[in-house]
């Protein structure tokens, strides 16, 4: 069933606001477990290999244009959004195919499986039709078109909620609003369609009557899983795509040897890579593009973010990485923040209260307390005190700072960058260091420091004195 469908065509309508999602983004722009919906029924189309996509876009058309920069799909404008009917007319001009399948899509159905579509099409080709229709049952039908058909089984028709009769409300098998149709048959009829209804609409759904009334046939295919093709219309149903999707991803996960204390906590993208024996505990989000190499441990409440890491990576719970890379067998946090271009080297250590950004830390280094490390170059085996900062901004521009192999840096120290410390040297504790430091130096700059015998007794003696 694996076979690739360069004959189909693949027709996708995004061009509504989605009224119901109360928002000024356009319905298919909102994120679903960090992709924008579109994407996922555009990346059907994709694994399908289909000989042409069109993609109806209306409501934000730039947006969702630059969202899909890349992608090999054809753009039709649908300035009005007239039904979905409507939106397929607005697609036809561009359609190539003279015959053979077409699949209609919604963009707002984004747990759609291939295997599904590959269904589909065996069966609209196997039965024949001019018009084959997936549908499902549901025990809540509410907002759906019900598929209404013949004692003997046949679909007579779609009958949209809000067109429906009592007795057709009751009926609990409902459109997916994905199709398969032969092209031939889209180009006679789709133009044929009425807005006799309700909505003032042109429903693509009256297809299915015209087809009926034309002696063509019509098929219909139940899709068993109806999680599968839920159509998200308002937030709750967002949401709850959101839940489905998590599971998935987290069952991949640990299908493929990852431990997630808790899954129904864990929030993993879906363009994450994790390797086998990484422990990930709860309420961590790893997002983006992100690797994570084997072994690693993932403490409580992390955030990685288009990140790379190693092997053995040890994350003490409450770090926040962004745009960072960490090698093998590093230990971070608790409590750290890597900010884009931070570039830990393998054995580092990032301690609590530590701010690194678009800084290299060298093998074996150790930033263990309440530092902020930026735009640095920081050799292997630096020690680097509690306290200590890079001063790197001079309110207008960035300026770097150079740490050798094997420095030592004394607890509260300030580097004013530019400067370059050589290796080997030792920075006394408190020290501001303006200038730079040669190879194997001591450097200390501060105040000396005055002992005065007995002078705290008579400084308060001389106080309490006063307060009477
Ligand atoms: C539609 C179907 C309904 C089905 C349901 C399944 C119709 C008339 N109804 O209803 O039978 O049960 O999907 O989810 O087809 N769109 C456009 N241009 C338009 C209108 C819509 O591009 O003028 C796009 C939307 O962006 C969306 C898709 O078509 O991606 C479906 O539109 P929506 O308004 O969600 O239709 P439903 O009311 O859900
Ligand atoms: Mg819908």
């Amino acid at each position: 069933m694996k076979e690739t469908h360069h004959h189909c065509s693949v027709i996708i309508l995004a061009a509504g606001l989605g009224t119901r999602m109360k928002s000024q983004r356009a319905k298919v722009l909102h994120p679903l477990l960090g992709r924008p919906l579109i994407a996922y029924t555009v990346g059907l189309a994709q694994t399908l290999e289909a000989a042409q996509s069109i993609l109806v876009v209306g409501h934000q058309a730039d947006e969702v244009r630059s969202t899909l920069e890349g992608v090999a799909v054809d753009f039709a404008m649908q300035d009005e959004q007239l039904g979905t009917g409507h939106a397929v007319q607005q697609a036809m001009p561009h359609l190539k195919a003279e015959d053979g399948p077409v699949l209609i899509l919604c963009g707002d159905v984004p747990l759609l499986q291939p295997d599904t579509l590959r269904r589909l099409l065996a069966h609209h080709r196997e039965s024949g039709a001019a018009l084959t229709v997936l549908t499902t049952q549901l025990a809540f039908p509410e907002g759906y078109g019900r598929i209404v058909r013949s004692p003997s089984g046949n679909i007579l028709k779609i009958v949209e909620e809000k067109d429906a009769s009592e007795a057709e409300r009751e009926l609990g098998e409902v459109n997916t609003g994905i199709y398969c149709v032969e092209a031939r048959y889209l180009r006679e009829s789709i133009h044929s369609l009425s807005s006799r209804n309700v909505q003032e609409e042109y429903y693509l759904t009256d297809l299915v009557e015209m087809a009926h009334a034309e002696q063509k046939r019509v098929s219909g295919l139940v899709c068993r899983d109806a999680s599968e093709v839920m159509g998200i219309n308002a937030r709750d149903q967002l949401a709850k795509a959101e839940a489905t999707l998590r599971e998935q991803v987290n069952h991949r996960h640990m299908q493929a040897g990852v431990t997630l204390i808790d899954p129904e906590r864990t929030y993993i993208g879906m363009d994450v890579d994790i390797g086998p024996d990484t422990t990930v505990y709860p309420d961590c989000y790893l997002e983006g593009i992100t690797q994570i190499g084997s072994g690693c441990l993932i403490g409580p409440n992390t955030r990685i973010v288009n990140s790379e890491i190693g092997n053995n990576v040890e994350f003490r719970g409450f770090c926040v990485l962004t745009e960072a890379t960490v090698e093998d067998g590093a230990i971070l946090g608790p409590f750290c923040h890597l900010r884009p271009g931070a570039d830990i080297r393998s054995q580092a250590r990032i301690g609590n209260f530590v701010e690194v950004k678009q800084s290299l830390v060298g093998a074996g280094s150790k930033v263990n307390h309440l530092s902020y490390i930026g735009d640095t170059e920081m050799g292997e085996g630096v020690n680097i005190g509690a306290g200590t900062i890079t001063c790197n901004y001079d309110g207008v521009r960035k300026h770097k700072t150079l740490i050798g192999n094997r420095v030592f840096v004394g607890s509260d120290t300030q580097f004013i960058a530019p400067v370059r410390i050589g290796e080997g040297s030792l920075i006394g504790a408190g020290s501001t260091i303006t200038r730079d430091v040669p190879a194997d130096s001591l450097a200390v700059s501060r105040a000396e420091q005055k002992t005065v015998k007995g002078g705290a007794t008579r400084l308060f003696d001389r106080l309490r004195k006063r307060k009477k």
